[in-house]
């Protein structure tokens, strides 16, 4: 039995752990959070992350051989792997502030392993994190001089959140970068072992450890220049009277292109994308190769300037004064099947459309606790709630800025007799059914494609 632990029971360590408990019975796992808040509800039947599978999961493996704690420095001690998933925000502060990785939780958790260990150990990198962080860990972990050896390895993560367990069942690849040593070598085989429980050795990619690290930073940020690529392309489009989803469709059919991360936006979201990429420019800056950290910059910038231009055309659309009208914002997530608001682009139109004066209501199946707390500092200003119904009667406009498949399925007659007349729909995810709508009525303004309106000087759209 090989005991395993995993520091950070966020979204990364609370979806990857409990399946590799699954597949891994003989050995224990135990996951440990300084937020004693957050460990009881993973040890109670209200898990602190909604993800599709984990539930079942959980309940299969918890109290048998993954456990859930509070108390780090003892099972630090008596662990033999420990991964390591704390979390790596943009740094807010001096040197590199907006960009750089804060890796203060990541020197601390380093240092705390270093007193509580009485045993070598295998210390896996499982946030993400900027090139060469494995060598200032390694520096840390082996300035004890107490005959103790500890082999840093890196191990990102590439889930995607709403199919994280899916991702984790069947991944494209598991990545384990490590020191080319002797002791490297091993500390790679024995996690190589524990994915080949489930995962095909050909899917299992082993490299050094700076291109694993980078590896991450790379695969998100390519991910994410396919967004802004696309929407770059959907503001063209909506002065062209040429369609998003055809031009999407037409290059997406060459092979080299591919069709997948091609679905124009409002704007990318999530914890990783912005965060992943400022970095990569951090780095480029860092290494003096200005003109590519520039070229990457442009990833983000972009994404700003969609998520600007839909609040600002929702303002332009509606006689240039929303000021005291009910908008609904259907939708907080950052993408649907998960209640995640981090970097969400819902919350980035909200304060626009707030600045604006708006009134407005927001709703979502799963996210409104979290996006109550993110936007904790403009409480008073916006109304919450659940039934999606209930956020659209009175209102002058409904934005889509979350792709639920259950928004695609309301009843948007019963919607419309319920709304203040003109009656506007933006949909931001290009979710609903346009022609439809407008037959019922409303104004349509899709993403990249010609608005359906009834309102003069906006064009009328007849087919
Ligand atoms: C985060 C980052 O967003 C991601 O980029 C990185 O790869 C891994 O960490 P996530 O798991 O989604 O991913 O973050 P979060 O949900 O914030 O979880 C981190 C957890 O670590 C929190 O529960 C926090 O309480 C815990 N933590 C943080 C510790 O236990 N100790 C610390 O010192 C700091
Ligand atoms: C991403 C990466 O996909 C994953 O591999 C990595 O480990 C973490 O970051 P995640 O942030 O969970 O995962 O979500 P993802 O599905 O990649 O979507 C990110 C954002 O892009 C969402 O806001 C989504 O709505 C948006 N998106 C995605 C688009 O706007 N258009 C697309 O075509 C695809």
């Amino acid at each position: 039995m090989t005991n395993i632990l995993c520091i950070g029971a966020g979204y990364v360590g609370g979806s990857t752990m409990p399946v590799i408990a699954s597949h891994c019975p003989e050995h224990r796992f135990v996951i440990v959070d300084i937020n004693e808040s957050r460990i009881a509800a993973w040890q109670s039947d209200q898990l602190p992350i909604y993800e599709p599978g984990l539930e079942e999961i959980v309940h299969q493996t918890r109290g048998k051989n993954l456990f859930f704690s509070t108390e780090i420095n003892r099972h630090i001690a008596e662990a033999d792997i420990i991964f390591v998933s704390v979390n790596t925000p943009t740094k807010t502060f001096g040197q590199g502030a907006g960009r750089a990785a804060d890796l203060q939780f990541w020197e601390k958790t380093a240092r705390q392993i270093l007193e509580n260990s009485t045993s070598s150990k295998i210390v896996v990198e499982k946030s993400t994190l900027p090139v060469r962080t494995a060598e200032a860990m390694e520096r840390i972990l082996n300035s004890n001089g107490n005959g103790l050896y500890f082999d840093v390895l890196s191990n990102p993560e590439f889930l995607a959140e709403g199919t994280a367990i899916r991702d984790m069942q069947n991944p494209n690849r598991v990545l384990i970068g490590g020191r080319q040593t002797e002791s490297g070598r091993k500390a790679v085989e024995k996690l190589v072992e524990l994915y080949a429980h489930w995962v095909p050795r050909d899917r299992i990619i082993t490299t050094n450890l700076w291109s694993s690290e980078l590896s991450k930073l790379v695969a998100n940020a390519f991910l994410a220049q396919r967004i802004s690529s696309i929407n770059s392309i959907s503001a063209l489009c909506e002065k062209t009277e040429a369609n998003i989803s055809e031009v999407a469709n037409a290059i997406g059919r060459d092979e080299r292109i591919g069709h997948r991360f091609l679905q124009a936006s409002v704007g990318f979201g999530g914890s990783c994308f912005k965060k992943d990429i400022l970095n990569l420019v951090y780095l480029c800056e860092h290494y003096g190769l200005p003109e590519v950290a520039r070229y990457w910059e442009q990833v983000v910038l972009m994404n700003e300037f969609q998520e600007r231009r839909f609040a600002a055309n929702m303002v332009a659309s509606m006689f240039n004064t929303v000021a005291g009208k009910r908008i609904a914002l259907f939708g907080a997530a950052f993408k649907a099947n998960t209640s995640d608001t981090r970097e969400s682009p819902a919350l980035a139109v909200c304060r626009a459309l707030l600045e604006e004066k708006a009134q407005i209501v927001m709703t979502d199946p799963y996210a409104l606790e979290n996006a109550c707390q993110d936007l904790e500092d403009l409480e008073s200003r916006i109304t919450y709630e659940p039934d999606p119904y209930a956020a659209a009667k009175n209102a002058h406009a409904i934005a889509i800025l979350t792709e639920w498949p259950q928004y695609a399925e309301l009843d948007y007659e019963r919607i419309y007799s319920s709304m203040v007349k003109p009656a506007f729909i933006f949909d931001g995810r290009n979710l609903l059914d346009h022609r439809k709508l407008f037959e019922i009525g409303f104004n349509v303004y899709p993403i990249g494609k010609p608005a359906r309106t009834r309102l003069v000087n906006h064009g009328t759209e007849t087919d």
